[in-house]
């Protein structure tokens, strides 16, 4: 027989005690809008019941339990009052249309403000550029006071109520918010949640002793249990540091750094620092924010005897902070950063924890197909690893501001007849150029003497042989480059989920090595990628015969021609057999409109037979889309050098 679960019974009783209290205290303001309150009141009964389970799971043992439940209760009510009034707004919006994500116009761009526009007041002025590109969703990196000099790169926040004074302020935030929604553009920040900086006012409290706020960090009086621990730790940055504890003078204790040395790890086994941190998340909710990328969400909980990598608990966490959001700001949405093996990130998809989650296995592996020009692991795993539960989706990228990982799972690569090992080693050597007749200049990053690891750093066009062809001043080279770009960003386009730009890649941003130059970013070549004065590319982009241009018109075109293809929302997606191993194809399809996506991964063009064609359901006259052609029936199709055909079938 089933256990009884007593947990449903005890969370109303919670309520019914809580919430009168909590409704004396605020009584002033809640009398103003009644009718809010009620909608308010049928969202609290609705998710506190799973809120109060996963805060049992996690701090049901501690004998202030009820006094977290009050806290907790307490913010979601002072946060949901401050919450602006257009946002409430838009929270009812998007409770009436809450898979909107999901819709095919919807396309993302991310950047670092201070490299594109200085600051954010200046940011304003790109609405328009972004409107053209047909963004609407924008990522704006980290932007909130950090340390002067090394704060990776925005990763080790100072203060997630403030932004950093050299890119604007909280005001300026809130307007381009409204600025941005105004033009149907949704605002995407990070949740830096694993980690704040050292110099942090909690940081700075346990520095000077303070007991409550020591324990909102892990520090340790000795090297006992640091290195009880250590010895299932892996180094995220091992060129920068060995080991994931930092040594305090002031307080003369460990500290937990799983990162840099000043990113202290948060204590989530610590209620208060769940509360605190589920107001700074509300506190950003309220600025507009519509996305929360949450960063590093696999490091978030620590387990004696484990890497602390991906434990249980740390999904609690993120599934009673999705709890919080959708009782005070239900149109906020979680993205995940999970940069772990594909088993443990497709975990933290589900809508009541991440909805959108970045897809590392089809990034990496889309580099290893162009380098392999074989498409058999990228066919393989995105067959058995692309569905996600419904109501979510991928954000899907080429580059972003971090390396490359080749985070495809062994067993995968042993099942195609791929050696794991050497082949991760193979595809290093190709990024940085260190294999004969690459096309690829990519940069080590993070090399890890110990393990032999290595992760690659280097902007899309460079790694896809832009950067080595100008060097060469080759016009055939050029054009490889160029379509090997495209094949990429049409997979990104229509794969399924939401294509993510990475701002500079528009108009094909070349590796910047300035940073060589720079003491406090030398040893971090993820800023190959990350450069300030190319972006002035853009006025190139005026000239038709520039590169830039070319690129730049064509993501355009891209991008418009999904908002055109109701199959290309997150509907189905089914990897074909295409008979032949250069290609990697797959069916889109919604209602009546079918789709049938083919690319060519290698230089040479490459035939898919009538045979398969037909067993993908194409009959008759079929057009492709990209450039109208027609495929007569019952025909071969011949795919050129790294083309990709959209074939209407339905
Ligand atoms: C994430 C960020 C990365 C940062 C790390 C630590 O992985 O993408 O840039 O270094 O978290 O915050």
């Amino acid at each position: 027989m089933a256990e009884y679960d007593w947990r449903p019974e005890q969370a109303e009783k919670s309520l019914i005690r809580i919430l009168p209290e909590v409704e004396k205290t605020f009584a002033d303001k809640l009398g103003q809008e009644p009718h809010e309150w009620h909608k308010f009141k049928n969202r609290l009964h609705s998710e506190w019941e799973r809120l109060f389970i996963y805060l049992h799971q996690l701090y049901g043992w501690q004998y202030d339990f009820f006094h977290t439940l009050q806290r907790i209760l307490n913010t979601l009510v002072q946060c949901w009052l401050e919450r602006p009034a257009e946002l409430k707004l838009l929270d009812e919006k998007r409770e009436a249309d809450p898979y909107w994500f999901l819709s095919e116009k919807v396309v993302g761009g991310v950047l670092y403000v201070d490299l594109f526009s200085d600051n954010l007041a200046k940011l304003d002025d790109h609405i328009p550029y972004f409107k053209k590109l047909g963004l609407n969703y924008l990522h704006l990196m980290p932007l909130f006071a950090v340390p002067k000099g090394d704060n990776d790169g925005g990763y080790a926040v100072s203060d997630y109520r403030a932004i950093n004074p050299d890119i604007g302020t909280m005001e300026e935030l809130f307007k381009l918010t409204a600025a941005l929604r105004d033009q149907g553009i949704s605002l995407v920040l990070d949740f830096v949640f694993n980690h704040t900086s050292d110099e942090h006012i909690w940081a700075q409290k346990a520095k000077s002793g303070d007991p409550d706020f020591m324990a909102y960090y892990y520090t340790f009086a000795s090297r006992e249990l640091p290195d009880q621990f250590q010895k299932y730790l892996r180094d995220i940055f091992p060129t920068i540091k060995k080991g994931s504890f930092t040594w305090c003078q002031e307080m003369k204790r460990w500290v937990w750094t799983t990162f840099n040395s000043f990113q202290w790890d948060l204590n989530y086994t610590n209620p208060n620092v769940f509360c605190a941190m589920a107001e700074e998340m509300l506190f950003l909710a309220n600025q507009g924010v519509e996305v929360l990328r949450l960063d590093a969400v696999a490091f978030i909980w620590k387990r004696l005897g484990t890497n602390c990598e991906n434990q249980p608990e740390a999904h609690t966490i993120i599934r009673a902070f999705n709890a919080v959001a959708k009782i005070v700001a239900p149109c906020l949405l979680f993205k995940s950063e999970a940069i772990v093996h594909p088993d443990e990130v497709i975990r933290y998809i589900h809508p009541d924890e991440c909805q959108l989650s970045y897809n590392p296995l089809l990034m990496a592996l889309l580099w290893e197909a162009l380098a392999t020009r074989e498409t058999k692991l990228l066919e393989y795993s995105m067959r058995n690893r692309y569905p996600t539960p419904a109501g979510c989706t991928w954000v899907n990228f080429i580059r972003c501001h971090d390396d490359i990982g080749w985070t495809f799972d062994d067993q995968d690569a042993r099942n195609v007849g791929i050696d794991p090992v050497g082949h991760r080693k193979f595809l290093n050597k190709f990024y940085t150029g260190d294999y004969p007749g690459s096309f690829a200049k990519g940069v080590p990053f993070q090399f890890n003497a110990d393990t032999g690891d290595v992760r690659i750093s280097g902007t899309f066009s460079s790694l896809a042989g832009l950067e080595d062809a100008i060097l060469k001043q080759d016009g055939e080279l050029i054009e490889q480059a160029v379509r090997r770009i495209n094949l990429l960003r049409s997979i990104m386009v229509s794969i399924g989920g939401i294509p993510l730009l990475y701002i500079g890649d528009e108009w094909g941003m070349l590796n910047d090595y300035t940073y060589l130059t720079d003491p406090t970013i030398v040893n971090d070549s993820r800023w190959v990628h990350r450069s300030k004065k190319r972006w002035n590319a853009r006025e190139d982009l005026n000239d038709q015969d520039t590169l830039e241009w070319r690129f730049f018109h064509e993501m355009v075109e891209l991008f418009n021609l999904r908002k055109k293809l109701p199959a290309l929302q997150n509907g189905g997606m089914e990897v074909i057999h295409t008979g032949n191993p250069h290609l990697f194809g797959y069916i889109r399809a919604f209602n009546e409109q079918k789709i049938l996506i083919i690319n060519n991964f290698s230089e040479a063009p490459q035939k898919m037979d009538a045979v398969h064609l037909n067993a993908c359901g194409v009959k008759g006259d079929v057009i492709n889309l990209m450039n109208n052609d027609v495929l007569s029936s019952g025909k071969d199709l011949v795919l050129h050098g790294h083309q990709s055909v959209w074939l209407d079938i339905s």
